[in-house]
């Protein structure tokens, strides 16, 4: 076995060499990824744990969604937003866990330059069955003055504001992933010095791929143009492609992460049941649409740009389309035919 790179840069060394010399450069969103970086070490530490303390299972409350919440969803809530708290760079959050946002509001919070919104634990029903989960987060510059409480609307901003975003996978190894305007890179947590450390430098998703990501068990519940796209993945040869394979673990973060380095599409459509599918805009859409846009790849709602909707809501949903270029074309050559 190969011994670990020690030249390699840690998150902080690469995110202050790449952010120091940037116009309006203060070090505050330095700091906001460091503050990620150690919340996200910090929820690994229990996720490496489960089954062994008393963190699987329910915590015998529903969120705002709907959903039956899971200990490690309060527990990745709690550890994010505290660090954040404590942090001087973030002056409130807004959680898919917590019904409304939080503005920090004391005199640091209410100094610093921007707002985080985060999915906590993304794919907290694999929690207990021992496969990949992950936490996304998202970085916006606020609207309201500088001094004051942050408001909705500092939270209520289109995907495309966003300064950065990225998630941690806590799979077979511990990622974490962010993107700026100027590019995606990946840390690979290394357990033996507790730093994420440069692997995956300046991640570009290829323009194409074979692997399709979709939950089959909705087909019916599809419209056409989206069953048709399906189908012509299914058909695809080595002709013209193919053979597509077909990989969907239920985790948006671990799907979404395989096909950002091999190439692919990943879908989560409207269904007849859910018109705006399952996934919230502000925490799982947007991140993951800045994300891929930054590495070359597309997100759509099925119509238009994720990045250009301008949500009304913190909890809303959208129907989420993202992938590499050109199976987004081809998915939109499908839709766009089927009335
Ligand atoms: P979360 O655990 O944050 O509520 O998100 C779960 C999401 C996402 O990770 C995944 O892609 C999707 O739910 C899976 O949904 P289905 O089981 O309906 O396919
Ligand atoms: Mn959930
Ligand atoms: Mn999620
Ligand atoms: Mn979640």
């Amino acid at each position: 076995m190969s011994s670990i790179n020690r030249t390699v840069l840690t998150l902080d060394e690469f995110t202050i060499q790449s952010l120091r010399n940037l116009p309006h450069a203060t070090g505050e969103l330095s700091s906001l990824l460091r503050d990620i970086g150690l919340a996200a070490k910090r929820v690994n530490v229990e996720v490496n744990k489960a089954g062994l303390v008393d963190i699987l299972g329910d915590a015998g409350t529903v969120n705002v969604q709907g959903e039956e919440v899971k200990k490690l969803d309060v527990y990745a809530n709690n550890q994010f937003m505290g660090v954040l708290q404590r942090g001087v760079s973030c002056a409130g959050i807004a959680s898919e866990e917590l019904d409304d946002f939080v503005a920090f509001d004391d005199d640091v919070s209410n100094q610093s330059k921007y707002v985080c919104l985060f999915d906590p634990l993304d794919g907290s029903g694999n929690i207990d069955v021992n496969v990949s989960i992950g936490t996304i987060f998202s970085v916006y510059r606020r609207i309201s003055p500088k001094g004051t409480p942050v408001t909705k609307e500092d939270f209520l901003q289109k995907g495309r504001n966003q300064v950065a975003a990225g998630y941690v996978i806590y799979g077979s190894s511990t990622m974490l992933v962010y993107a700026t305007r100027r590019g995606v890179n990946g840390f690979t947590l290394d357990p033996s010095i507790g730093e994420f450390c440069l692997s995956h430098p300046n991640l570009k998703c290829p323009d194409s791929g074979k692997i399709y990501s979709v939950n089959h068990g909705n087909f019916f519940q599809l419209e056409d143009g989206v069953k048709k796209y399906i189908n012509l993945c299914q058909n695809k040869t080595k002709d013209n492609g193919g053979p597509y394979t077909q990989r969907y673990i239920g985790s948006m973060v671990a799907d979404v992460h395989r096909n950002l380095i091999k190439g692919g599409i990943f879908m989560y459509p409207g269904t007849i049941d859910k018109p705006k599918g399952k996934l919230r805009l502000l925490y799982e859409c947007n991140p993951f649409a800045f994300i891929v846009e930054v590495a070359g790849g597309r997100a759509t709602n099925g119509i238009q740009p994720i990045l250009d909707i301008e949500p009304s809501e913190l909890h809303q949903r959208s129907p989420f389309f993202v992938g590499s270029s050109q199976m987004m074309d081809e998915l939109e050559s499908c839709t766009t035919t089927v009335a």
